[in-house]
Formats: structure tokens, C-alpha cells, sequence
């Protein structure tokens, strides 16, 4: 089978809107917690990516059947007929498949899984998820690379417990607090992670009558409910400041004037600062109702300001944006200094960014990016969907053709990069690589 590649050529200064999808990192979050209740659920602003119906054919033969409305609706159906089993066919092709070990767990339990997949950075262990259930009364065994979980009380149930995280993870606060809302008694994570999309599976699990205090907070007490007692609901997932980040950069690279409808700069606040010290201008634009209105509007123009940045949990720079910042720092004026604190193999795609000509230096969780007045384009491969991402970016900035090979990458995570980009005046286009 030939893949599609992705062609880009500079084309100057970007105009336009583009509207911003809901956040591949809550949506598959969202999915797997509608094995918590029975009934009817109905998601809306679900991006149209790859990841979504992986995860949908994973909760398919767990029992949680889906089907899409249309390409941004996602309706799911739990008739009860749930077996907590996730097959490894499917577990290996996304990380996020950890995510259904809190459902199940709390509501059933018993689940047998095997280790996730996804994306191929670093080592990603799971030792936080399975000491603050074990906390919580469950037991595991590993066995041939599948997890044994259960609960070895009378009723199954867990039980609450005051959990304190070494380090704010994303999916272990996740996994603890999907299930927390069915064990007996309260539990508490203290030092959890609060990204929005955290947030946004709260305030979902809240929806389905589940009982949550210090949402959005690093500390959340959850009182469990007796199970059975949650119900199906309907929920807008929340817009994915990642894919808003990638039209930021884009801007920021080529120059122009554009409006990303949806964007949220409450949840990006301290990414924004930081592009207002490379010279980038984001304001919020219109009263929408919403709580930064109708989105927000950046301009660039001229050659970009180096900066010296780290990668932290949020509210810090996000270690998914790193990609696209050091993109621009490769064309900005002057010397940037980048520390990854999340993944110390993620710089794996500096040697693509090299094969454009740009300067950089990395050595395990630091970089140096000397920015050079202009890219050259090259064929350059996608390591993973941030980083390919990050490539597209480049190739804006880059003299003559960028060749992108690997794109099923970028469609795991992106809702149409190329027709956003494209309807914002950038040159780019999939061809056949044939
Ligand atoms: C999520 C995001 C990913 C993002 C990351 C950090 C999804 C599907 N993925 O990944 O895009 O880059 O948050 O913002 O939402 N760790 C442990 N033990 C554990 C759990 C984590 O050592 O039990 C380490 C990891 O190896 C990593 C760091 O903690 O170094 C961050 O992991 P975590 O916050 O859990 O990220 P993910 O949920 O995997």
C-alpha cells in the first residue's frame, strides 16, 4: 500500500479563519468513561481523527458500541453488555487504551489488559496508575504482558483513599479518579495533574451524576457512588489547545493575520506569554458567551525572538507544544535553550529538522536551536503526531519543497491539517507517494 505524503512549499503570510477541533487527549478519556453507565451518550466537537476509531473499536469488543453521527458527533451505546477484556490487537495501537482500566476496575471489579501502545517515545511506565488503585484495595498480576486486575472484596467494590501522586500524570489521575467515582467511601488525589482535558473529564463524570470537588485543581476528592447509579449523558468535548498551538506556530512562522474560532487562552496562558516574548501577538477575540469568547486572533510578522524554555505539567509549557517551538526557534533570531522534564527521548525529530538546516543540539533532556535566517525544504520523515506536526510547520518556513513521509502520524491526532492550513492560504497538498 502506498502511503499519502504531505508536500509543502513556502507561500508567504497566512489570512483567514480556521476552526479549532475538540482535543484528541480528552475525547479518547471521554469514550472510555462511557463504559461507567448504561445508556445512550452523544459527544459532540469529537475531532475527525485516526485515534478516535481506534478507540472505538477497542470499546467495540469490550461491549461499548459507537457510531459516528457525522464526522464530529459520536454517539456510544452501553447496553450493560460489557466483558472487561481488552485484547492486545487493539491495546498495542494507542496509548490511551490504559484509560479503560478505572472504568472497569472500579465498576466491575476485574479487567484483564494488556500494555498499551501509542506513541513511540521514551519508556512510558504505568507504576503510579497501579499503586494508587492498589491504595485503593485492587491487586494485579502481570502475566505474558497482560495486566490481572481485581478486587478482593465480598461486593468487588474498591475503596476510597487518600493518594498522593510523586508526579502530576496525566493518565494515572485519570485512572484513579474514573475509578473513584464507584468505590466505597471517599478518595483523594493529591499533586494531580490539571490539565484541561482533566477538567473536561470531570466535569463529564459530573454530568453522569458522579461526585467530584477541586475540579481543575491538583487536588480532587471524589465521593463514590453506588454503582448502577451513573447515567449516560451528552457532553462537548473541550477544543484541543494542542491542534490551536500548530495554527499559532504556523502563524508565527509564516506571518499574517489569522483567527483560530474555539480557541481557549485560558487554557494556554502560559504558551501565549511565551509567544508574545518571540514577538507573536494573540489576543481574544468577540464576546461569544463562552469563557474567552469567540476564540482568539494572532498576527506575526518579521523574523521571530529566540527564547529559552522547559517543558512542566501544566499550567506549564506543555511537552506536546515542545516540537512546535523549537520550529520557530530554528528560523528566530538568536540562541534558544530547550529542557524536556517530561520525556528525556523526545527530541527525536531534531535530526528531521536538521535535514531542513537547522542548527540544533540536543543531548538528552536539553537542546540548543540556533535560529538561521531561512529553512531549506527536504524530504523528512514524521516520527509522531506532535513531531509531525511540527514538520508540517517547518516546511511553511522552508525555501523550496518539503516532502512529509509517515503522515499516518499527523492523522492520529490532527482533523485535517492540510485543508486548515490550505483554506489559510499555505501551499501544501497530500499526494499519493507512488
Ligand atoms: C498524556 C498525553 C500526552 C502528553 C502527556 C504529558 C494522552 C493520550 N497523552 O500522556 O500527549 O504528552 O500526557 O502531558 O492524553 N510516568 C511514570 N509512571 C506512571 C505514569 C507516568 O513514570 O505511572 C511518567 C511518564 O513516563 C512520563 C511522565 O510521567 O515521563 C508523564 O506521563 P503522563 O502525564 O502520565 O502522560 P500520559 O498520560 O502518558
Amino acid at each position: 500500500m502506498n502511503e499519502e505524503r504531505i508536500v509543502i512549499r513556502r507561500a508567504g503570510p497566512l489570512h483567514g479563519e480556521v476552526a479549532i477541533p475538540g482535543a484528541k487527549n480528552s475525547v479518547l478519556k471521554l469514550m472510555a468513561a462511557g463504559l461507567l453507565a448504561d445508556g445512550c451518550f452523544t459527544l459532540t466537537n469529537v475531532p475527525d481523527i485516526a485515534d478516535v476509531t481506534i478507540m472505538a473499536d477497542l470499546l467495540n469488543a469490550i461491549g461499548l458500541r459507537s457510531e459516528r453521527l457525522d464526522p464530529h458527533t459520536l454517539r456510544m451505546v452501553n447496553d450493560g453488555s460489557i466483558i472487561p477484556v481488552a485484547p492486545y490487537e487493539l491495546v498495542e495501537r494507542i496509548r490511551a487504551s490504559i484509560n479503560v482500566l478505572g472504568p472497569l476496575l472500579g465498576r466491575f471489579g476485574c479487567v484483564s489488559l494488556s500494555l498499551p501502545g501509542g506513541d513511540d517515545f521514551g519508556s512510558r511506565p504505568i507504576d503510579m496508575h497501579l499503586s494508587g488503585l492498589q491504595a485503593m484495595g485492587a491487586t494485579f498480576e502481570m502475566r505474558h504482558g497482560v495486566v490481572e486486575a481485581s478486587v478482593s472484596t465480598p461486593d468487588s467494590r474498591l475503596h476510597g483513599a487518600e493518594i498522593v501522586l510523586d508526579f502530576p500524570s496525566v493518565g494515572a489521575t485519570e485512572n484513579i479518579l474514573t475509578a473513584a467515582v464507584h468505590a466505597k467511601g471517599t478518595t483523594v488525589i493529591d499533586h494531580a495533574a490539571r490539565e484541561p482535558e482533566i477538567a473536561d473529564l470531570c466535569n463529564f463524570l459530573v454530568e453522569m451524576g458522579a461526585e467530584i470537588e477541586g475540579v481543575g485543581s491538583s487536588r480532587l476528592v471524589i465521593h463514590g457512588v453506588e454503582p448502577g447509579t451513573l447515567h449516560a449523558t451528552d457532553h462537548r468535548v473541550v477544543t484541543d489547545r494542542i491542534q490551536a498551538a500548530t495554527y499559532l506556530a504556523a502563524v508565527a512562522v509564516s506571518g499574517g493575520e489569522v483567527v483560530l474560532r474555539g480557541a481557549r487562552a485560558e487554557h494556554m496562558e502560559m504558551l501565549l506569554r511565551r509567544l508574545a516574548d518571540m514577538g507573536v501577538t494573540v489576543l481574544p477575540v468577540g464576546d461569544g458567551g463562552g469563557e474567552s469568547g469567540d476564540g482568539l486572533a494572532v498576527w506575526a510578522s518579521g523574523r521571530l525572538r529566540s527564547i529559552d524554555f522547559a517543558t512542566l505539567p501544566y499550567p506549564g509549557i506543555a511537552t506536546d507544544y515542545k516540537p512546535l517551538l523549537v520550529t520557530m526557534l530554528t528560523v528566530a533570531d538568536g540562541v534558544g535553550i530547550v529542557t524536556e522534564n517530561l520525556y528525556p527521548g523526545r527530541f527525536r525529530y531534531v535530526e528531521e529538522l536538521q535535514r531542513l538546516g537547522a542548527d540544533i543540539r540536543a543531548d538528552g533532556h536539553h537542546a540548543v536551536v540556533r535560529g538561521v535566517s531561512r529553512l531549506s525544504g527536504a524530504p523528512v520523515r514524521a516520527p509522531d503526531i506532535r513531531a509531525g506536526a511540527a514538520l508540517v510547520v517547518a516546511g511553511l518556513a522552508a525555501d523550496g519543497e518539503t516532502s512529509l513521509t509517515d503522515v499516518h502520524h499527523i492523522d492520529r491526532g490532527y482533523d485535517d491539517l492540510v485543508g486548515r492550513l490550505t483554506a489559510l492560504g499555505a501551499d501544501i497538498e497530500r499526494v499519493d507517494s507512488a
